[in-house]
């Protein structure tokens, strides 16, 4: 099947190669020409395993093309939109304006009978105008809502076996149309019995920021029992197995720490509760501004934290930060509590020097006042204090002994609950984390 993908960032880029493997032909729209530069010459614009091998694959095969003209998707039956919704300025709500501009760019190139299927995070309410709006311009043409849940690190295996599809439908005999294209895009996801949900707009809409906004308060549930053992003395990171083995709880996403950052839970949330309030269901969400509190609160508690290993005073310490992706596996700083830490302990006096394996040149670009080293080692340099904020795999195998001889004070954070207490303890560390006594 012919498919045009608008918007090809994190999600469309991978969406687009995605869909070649599964044995369409795919045109990527931008309207970035950088992006779409790197991606015609097969150069990945971002960090993602296994994503530069598949664009690779999928563009030597011939049916896979990147363009800015959206004329290029006259033809597709299915349109796929994967632009971002970020968070508008200075307002908790979700700023629409690429969706729509995706949106309008297609009606010159769109026939009845094609299929245009929404795959951004939008509020409640956005595909029924939209829907609204290609019946008027384009009859005959179909909307689907069909919400997308990968997370980076783990984008192309997400994309290509998902644990679920959800498919937001128009009713009737457009809905029937609308489910027979869908299933013939993910023919071989829907052969393999994966779980389907098909549903109206609104539903699919919500399924995906109450899906985000859950995952969210599992973070925040874990991070404010951390306070708690903070002051009481008590281990969250035994608290969360103890917990987690309850498999109503489960383990997964309670590892307490610096919380949640990213393009998308912060401010999937935020435009949750906007949107709520503009339905007059505001106090439905009102839980999920404390959620959103003790996110940022854990920001505040690591500089505090780091102020008191560095005897009550940050001016002029040397810190070391080893990490400042928002997650692991991934280049993305957008609103990285590793960053933001950072950030606020150089505005405090601290001499900070940052580093990352993916990261550094989003760094340099973005927050050029912070100074960014190549290796953890450079940057733990007569340290007092070092503060693991990302848990990348190359930092919790650190070795505390032959890292220990870099330092001026061994003196270590653990901002992810990530590393080897007792390991590191008995190289001679003093080890803090939050949520856990001092070791
Ligand atoms: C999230 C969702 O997990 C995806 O399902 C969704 O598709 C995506 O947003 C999206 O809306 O596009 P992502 O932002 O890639 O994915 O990252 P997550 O793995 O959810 O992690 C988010 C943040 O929570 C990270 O900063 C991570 O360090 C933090 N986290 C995660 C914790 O602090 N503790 C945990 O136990 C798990």
């Amino acid at each position: 099947m012919k498919i045009s993908v608008v918007g090809c960032g994190y999600l469309g880029a991978v969406h687009a190669a995605s869909l070649v493997e599964l044995g369409h032909q795919v045109v990527g729209v931008d309207v970035d020409e950088r992006k779409v530069g790197a991606l015609c010459q097969a150069r990945s614009p971002f960090y993602e395993p296994g994503f530069q091998d598949l664009l690779e694959h999928s563009l030597a095969s011939g049916r896979l093309s990147f363009t800015t003209d959206v004329g290029d998707a006259a033809g597709a039956r299915v349109h796929f939109v994967c632009v971002g919704t970020p968070q508008k300025h200075g307002e908790y709500g979700a700023d629409l304006q690429f969706v729509q501009a995706a949106a309008e760019s297609l009606l010159p190139v769109l026939e009845a009978g094609e299929l245009v299927a929404g795959k951004s995070t939008v509020p409640v309410g956005t595909a029924a105008r939209l829907a609204d709006m290609f019946g008027d311009k384009v009859p005959g043409a179909l909307l689907a809502w069909n919400p997308e849940f990968l997370r980076e690190g783990f984008a192309v295996r997400d994309t290509l076996h998902p644990d679920r599809l959800v498919y937001g439908l128009p009713s009737g005999a457009d809905g029937d149309t609308a489910r027979a294209l869908l299933d013939e895009v993910y023919a071989p996801i829907v052969a393999r019995g994966t779980p389907k949900v098909e549903t109206d707009y609104a539903t699919a809409e919500m399924v995906k920021t109450a899906a985000n906004s859950f995952l969210a308060t599992k973070i925040s549930f874990i991070n404010a029992m951390a306070e708690l053992c903070e002051a009481t003395g008590a281990d969250v990171k035994l608290l969360a197995d103890a917990i987690g083995y309850d498999d109503r709880i489960g383990r997964k996403f309670l590892d307490a720490g610096l919380g949640f950052g990213g393009g998308c839970l912060p401010k999937d949330i935020r435009a949750f509760m906007a949107r709520a309030g503009e339905l007059g269901a505001d106090q439905a969400l009102a839980f999920l501004r404390e959620v959103d509190n003790i996110n940022m609160r854990r920001r505040i508690r690591m500089v505090e934290l780091a102020r008191e290993v560095c005897d009550g005073s940050l001016l002029g310490k040397r810190v070391a930060v080893l990490g400042a992706a928002f997650k692991p596996d991934s280049d993305d700083i957008r609103d990285s509590p590793a960053l933001n830490v950072a950030a606020q302990l150089q505005l405090q006096g601290a001499v900070v020097r940052v580093t990352d394996p993916a990261a550094g040149d989003n760094i340099r670009r973005s927050w050029p006042q912070l100074d960014v080293v190549d290796s953890a080692e450079e940057a733990a340099e007569r340290a007092d204090a070092v503060l693991v904020l990302t848990e990348w795999k190359q930092y919790k195998e650190l070795d505390p002994t032959s890292f220990g001889r870099i330092v001026k004070q061994k003196r270590v954070l653990d901002g992810r609950n990530a590393l080897d207490r007792d390991t590191w303890t008995a190289a001679g560390w003093s080890y803090r984390a939050l949520g856990r006594r001092a070791g």
